[in-house]
């Protein structure tokens, strides 16, 4: 197998576009990829403040890094969950990048904030920890973000994420969280930041290969909790189809974003409404985050 820039021995091989390359020029791919990508949305620019939310795996470690290589001034954030080793593994690894680069980097523990970690809520709650989860990081992204007057908000979700979400989201016919499922979401309320998602056109696989490249530490593990979640099923299935026919899972995550986005986007959007308790955005009185912090606390 030879670069398709170089000739020279290929490292890595991206099948769905028929390509390979040797590790320099797999940078180069990956890095134009995140660039193309944030240019063509116009996610944000050199001079916009960007809050990067870093969990210490591959994707947010490698985006961090891409930013950084590329001028960007991106700033991290990193939650502490509190669920057992693998939280200090992804703190670890965090603090690593951040160190070895000077770069700044915010934290937030959610037990120290708010109480319990996601580990012990959703044993008060008796509900799975990975949607109490999910809804912590959301809110938290949002307000720090906002509390220190980012520009915008980027997370490391990547191909995989985003298709196999949409499967879930398709299976389920979740019609608003479809209307919403976008690389890109836009403020449409003063407490609510931008949202940006520049991985979304790269693997799982890819950012792996890129971190093993530039010698980044990542957190291998999954996640405890994600055993058996769905998402991990629907990336199962997603991942038999790109096997049998690469370019599979773009095509539906890409044919969705320019075929069936622009009709949702057109239905009317939601009235948001801030929050009696904490002046987020919600749709009710009090938003999602306080009435399950209000129960876990009951
Ligand atoms: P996940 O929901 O675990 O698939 O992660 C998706 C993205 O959310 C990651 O790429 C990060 O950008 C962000 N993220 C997940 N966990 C954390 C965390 N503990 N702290 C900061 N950001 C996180
Ligand atoms: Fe949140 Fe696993 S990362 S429950
Ligand atoms: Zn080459
Ligand atoms: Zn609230």
């Amino acid at each position: 197998m030879r670069c398709i820039k170089c000739r020279g021995r290929a490292n890595v091989e991206v099948k769905r576009h028929h390509s390979a390359f040797c590790s320099v020029h797999y940078v180069e791919f990956f890095r134009h990829q995140v660039s193309r990508n944030i240019k063509r949305l116009r996610m944000f620019g050199h001079t916009n403040q960007i809050l990067i939310a870093v969990s210490g795996g591959k994707d947010s470690l490698a985006l961090w890094d891409v930013l950084l290589e590329n001028g960007y001034q991106a700033v991290g954030l990193h939650i502490h969950l509190g669920i057992g080793d693998y939280s200090r593994r992804s703190a670890e690894k965090t603090h690593e990048f951040a160190d070895k680069r000077g770069a700044q980097l915010l934290e937030t523990d959610v037990e120290q904030e708010f109480g319990l970690t996601i580990s012990d809520l959703s044993k008060t709650l008796r509900r799975v920890p990975c949607s109490g989860c999910g809804l912590n990081k959301r809110y938290i992204f949002n307000r720090v973000a906002l509390t220190h007057n980012f520009d915008v908000l980027a997370t490391g979700h990547n191909l995989d994420d985003e298709a196999a979400t949409l499967l879930g989201n398709v299976i389920h016919w979740e019609q608003e969280a479809l209307r919403r499922q976008s690389p890109l979401l836009e403020s449409t309320h003063p407490t609510l930041v931008k949202k940006v998602k520049p991985l979304y056109t790269l693997t799982e696989r890819e950012s792996a290969s890129y971190c093993l490249i530039r010698g980044i530490n990542y957190v291998e593990e999954e996640c405890p909790n994600a055993l058996g979640a769905h998402s991990l099923i629907y990336k199962d299935a997603l991942n038999r189809i790109e096997t049998m026919s690469p370019g599979s899972k773009q095509q539906f995550f890409q044919g969705f974003l320019e075929r069936m986005q622009p009709t949702l986007q057109r239905s009317d959007p939601i009235v948001l409404k801030e929050c009696e308790q904490c002046g987020q955005t919600t749709t009710g009185e009090v938003c999602s985050f306080c009435r399950m912090w209000n129960k876990a606390r009951d």
